[in-house]
């Protein structure tokens, strides 16, 4: 029997697809076992270095916007690191590995200025340094970018090295496709649980109004309490928080419900227009006025007055009102009769009142008589437990409209939990409607929200150099001219052409800078 070479195993294997075989066995058997996502692919990338001695891995996936490559799992990254590793699917090699779905390989990575060291991890001192990267594809479409550095020099063709990564990537791959399955059905038995749950809770939802949150709750026992008489109410609170749904509820929960409910706003018509309009006028009181018209306190006689923006309403105005308020009684416009009306007044404000009685903008003796029962309905971002309530309500409302079956991911549901709401409920039934108008899918993701709701800016991709394959090898070859003179341009551009920090941002020196500068015959382009 001949000896076994020194580096074979007795099955005839090589000592290196032994060690191969022994990882993939290991990661193989993560997988098989796996409870966390995170966890378990930070452990396959730890096999990776610590029996292949492969210095450093890390796993790039495509995030929920589907706008940035960012660092998933790594082995040999602090957290720090991590973080600053995020790439356009366009940029730097990773990127590259991604748009081209390629394996790529960089021989010696300390020759290569360029390298988007964007982590700076990477110990420039330290022996031979190779790059190796391969795409983690999912049903053929990129999902991800797995790269490694491994430490020693050529005696192992990167060839196989290439093949092994591909066969992790796939592994990765079918893991990753098996736990968003897993992770699908458990969003859908939450789902399931909230409805469930939501049919069990008592609906607080009155008068048209949803909330369930303690402040709501507490607006809905005013309603119910000051309804029945004929108190003035006075309703506080941001533009878009239902003060007009409040005093139509306030109304249809009296007994004036069968009478008029009618609406002024004061901010809307200038002051003498509003005079006229709130207590009517005679034929001739003025030039236009050809006849006698009633004002809006004599139409809703026995009903209802909402007298929106109320802290608009001229000085002057304000006077005759506290009159009108105090005696149920006036005159029109250039009349002499006096009128008496039955008229419930909710007034309603987005601004302070007490401020402007404090700067001398509004009478006090009005704010008083107006402020009998206050309401304040708070922001939306204050009861932060009502958001899913009413995105479910307009919802369904929009999608009732639109004949449309659509729904927010969970990311989007936790994103919408959390953001602002400048503008209240009404700038969310808006955001839903129009979100159900565009949708072309069922489900809506992050990356359909518009940008002035999703902080992260809308990033502009460059135009991606044509990538240069060399065919029938096994790590294609792009070209790292075309790919370093594209990493210059667009540094450049982000740097509005300071070299000297595009050159700062690249690691290289500015003489470094300026010889590729030439040798690509870059210029700044020339703007009319
Ligand atoms: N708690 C709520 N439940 C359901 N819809 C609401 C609620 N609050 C406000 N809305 C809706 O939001 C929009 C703005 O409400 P609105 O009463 O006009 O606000 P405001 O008068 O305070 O600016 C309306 O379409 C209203 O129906
Ligand atoms: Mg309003």
């Amino acid at each position: 029997m001949p000896p076994i070479p020194a580096d074979r195993t007795p099955t005839g294997q090589t000592y290196t697809q032994t060690i191969e075989l022994t990882a993939l066995y290991e990661i193989a058997q993560l997988i098989g076992s796996a409870h966390d996502l995170d966890s378990t692919l930070n452990a396959v990338l730890g096999v990776l270095r610590d029996i292949l001695r492969m210095e450093r891995a890390t796993l790039f996936l495509l995030d929920d916007t589907g706008r940035r490559l960012v660092i998933k799992a790594s082995c040999g990254l602090s957290h720090d690191e991590e973080k600053r590793g995020v790439y356009r699917p366009d940029e730097g090699i990773t990127g590259r590995i991604f748009a081209s779905r390629a394996p790529f390989v960089v021989p010696d990575i300390h020759r290569e200025p360029l390298f988007l060291n964007k982590t700076r991890s990477r110990d420039i001192d330290k022996g031979k340094l190779s790059f190796l990267g391969v795409p983690v594809l999912i049903a053929g479409e990129p999902a991800g970018v797995l790269t490694v550095d491994r430490l020693f020099g050529l005696e192992i063709p990167f060839e196989e090295d290439i093949r092994f990564l591909t066969v992790v990537a796939t592994l990765i791959a079918q893991f990753l496709v098996l736990s968003r399955e897993i992770r699908k059905q458990e969003a859908h038995l939450r789902e399931e649980n909230r409805s469930l749950r939501a049919q069990l809770t008592p609906v607080f939802s009155q008068h048209n109004i949803l909330g369930q949150s303690k402040v709501m709750r507490e607006v809905f026992a005013a309603i119910t309490k000051v309804a029945p008489s004929s108190a003035t109410v006075l309703l506080q609170g941001e533009s878009g928080t239902g003060k007009e749904l409040v005093a139509r509820a306030v109304h249809q929960a009296s007994g004036r419900r069968d009478k008029p409910f009618l609406k002024v706003n004061c901010a809307a018509l200038p002051e003498n227009l509003l005079e006229s309009e709130l207590l009517g006028h005679e034929k001739g009181a003025f030039t236009n006025a050809l006849a006698r018209r009633k004002g809006r306190f004599e139409l809703a006689d026995r009903g209802t007055l909402f007298l929106d923006e109320i802290g608009e309403l001229p000085l002057e105005l304000q006077a005759k009102l506290l009159r009108v308020l105090q005696e149920q009684q006036f005159e029109r416009l250039g009349g002499s009769e006096t009128i008496s009306v039955d008229v419930r007044i909710i007034a309603a404000t987005n601004r302070s009142l007490e401020e402007a009685v404090s700067q001398g903008r509004f009478r006090a003796d009005l704010f008083y008589r107006l402020n009998v029962v206050p309401i304040v309905l708070p922001p939306l971002r204050e009861r932060a437990e009502d958001i899913p309530l009413l995105i479910d309500h307009f919802l369904g409302i929009s999608n009732q409209q639109n004949r449309k079956q659509v729904r927010f991911s969970r990311e989007v549901m936790d994103f919408l939990s959390t953001y602002r709401w400048p503008g209240n409920v009404r700038e969310m039934q808006n955001l839903v409607e129009r979100l159900v108008i565009m949708a072309d899918r069922q489900q809506i993701l992050l990356s359909d929200l518009p940008t002035f709701v999703a902080a992260e800016p809308e990033m502009v991709a460059p135009p991606m150099p044509a990538i240069v394959q060399a065919a029938g090898t096994a790590a294609p070859r792009m070209s790292l001219e075309e790919i370093e003179r594209g990493e210059i341009e667009a540094a450049l551009k982000r740097h509005g052409w300071v070299q000297a920090r595009a050159a700062r941002e690249l690691g290289l020196t500015p003489r470094q800078m300026g010889y590729k500068i030439r040798k690509y015959d870059l210029s700044r382009p020339q703007f009319i």
